[in-house]
């Protein structure tokens, strides 16, 4: 079971290499095409209405892997702390898809590091979607994942030393999800650019949405304790919310 696993992780990954390698040269590619041109005006009020059937609004987006932040240089410092055994297993692999820090890995996966705790586990144990397609974070079970060890590995992720610049945090924060190194494109097609400061600290300490395992419906709410004021303002300056 273990074995399979792990087998069926590495042929995910050797299948995706393959399927976006092809993409990235003459596929339509879909998701990019679909132009809606009504940005984030229409529906972006009061978020994702009923959820399941995957009919949320698109605009021009970037398409994955490529909107996946990479954190690098003093962004990506080590975690003094040891990684758990846990995160480098031969059942779990995290560190082969995320990077020995959580920093990402071109093509693979986005960093992982200082993910809200609630969605972290969520993620692990249910595994993640795009547009309702199924990525390569599949899901983790108690059999090869227990709750203390996924904790653990959550627990470092979010110990690891943060970014002390707002574009920094706002790649470590926000960016997998409203654009890789500016929140000009990303999976999530509403700007939140020049939003009024007030609003955007509302949004950020509340969350937005149900569907947890959608990364286009789900905005999981962030605590002070995941980023301190401070850290929100600079974000706040970073993106410029007036
Ligand atoms: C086969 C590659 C692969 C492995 C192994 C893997 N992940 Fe992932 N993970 C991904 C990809 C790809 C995504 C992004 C999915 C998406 O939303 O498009 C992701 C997303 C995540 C997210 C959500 C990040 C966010 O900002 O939304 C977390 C947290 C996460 N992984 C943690 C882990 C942990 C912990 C492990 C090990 C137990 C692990 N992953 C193993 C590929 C992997
Ligand atoms: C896991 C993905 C994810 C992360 C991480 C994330 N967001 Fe979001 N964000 C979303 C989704 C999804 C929405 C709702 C989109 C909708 O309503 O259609 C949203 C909505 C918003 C909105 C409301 C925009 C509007 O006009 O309604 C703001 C502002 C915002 N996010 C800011 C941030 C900031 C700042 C960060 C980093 C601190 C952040 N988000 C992190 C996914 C994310």
């Amino acid at each position: 079971m273990k074995k399979l696993h792990w087998v069926g992780t590495v042929a995910t990954i050797l299948i995706s290499a393959s399927a976006l390698s092809g993409c990235s040269g003459d596929d339509p590619a879909p998701m990019n095409m679909n132009t809606a041109g009504t940005g984030g005006s229409g529906t972006g009020g009061s978020g994702p209405s009923g959820g399941s059937a995957g009919a949320a609004p698109m605009g021009t987006q970037l398409q994955p892997p490529a909107m996946y932040v990479l954190l690098s240089g003093p962004d990506a410092a080590p975690n003094p702390n040891p990684a758990p055994a846990a995160w480098k297993s031969m059942t779990t692999a995290c560190n082969g898809c995320h990077g020995e820090n959580g920093e990402g890995l071109a093509n693979i996966a986005p960093e992982v590091r200082h993910t809200p705790a609630a969605f972290a586990q969520q993620v692990i144990r249910n595994g993640r979607k795009f547009m309702n397609q199924t990525t390569l974070m599949l899901p983790f079970a108690q059999t090869s994942l227990n709750d203390a060890d996924m904790m653990s590995i959550i627990t470092w992720l979010n110990t690891a030393p943060k970014p002390t610049t707002g574009q920094g945090l706002y790649k470590d924060f926000c960016g997998n999800c409203h654009g890789p190194t500016t929140p000009s494109g990303g999976s999530v097609p509403i700007s939140i650019q020049n939003k009024l400061r007030a609003d955007v600290k509302l949004k950020v300490r509340n969350g937005e949405g149900t569907d947890q395992s959608m990364r286009n419906l789900y905005m999981p709410a962030h605590s002070t304790m995941d980023l301190s004021d401070a850290e929100l303002d600079l974000i706040l300056d970073f993106i410029q919310a007036k």
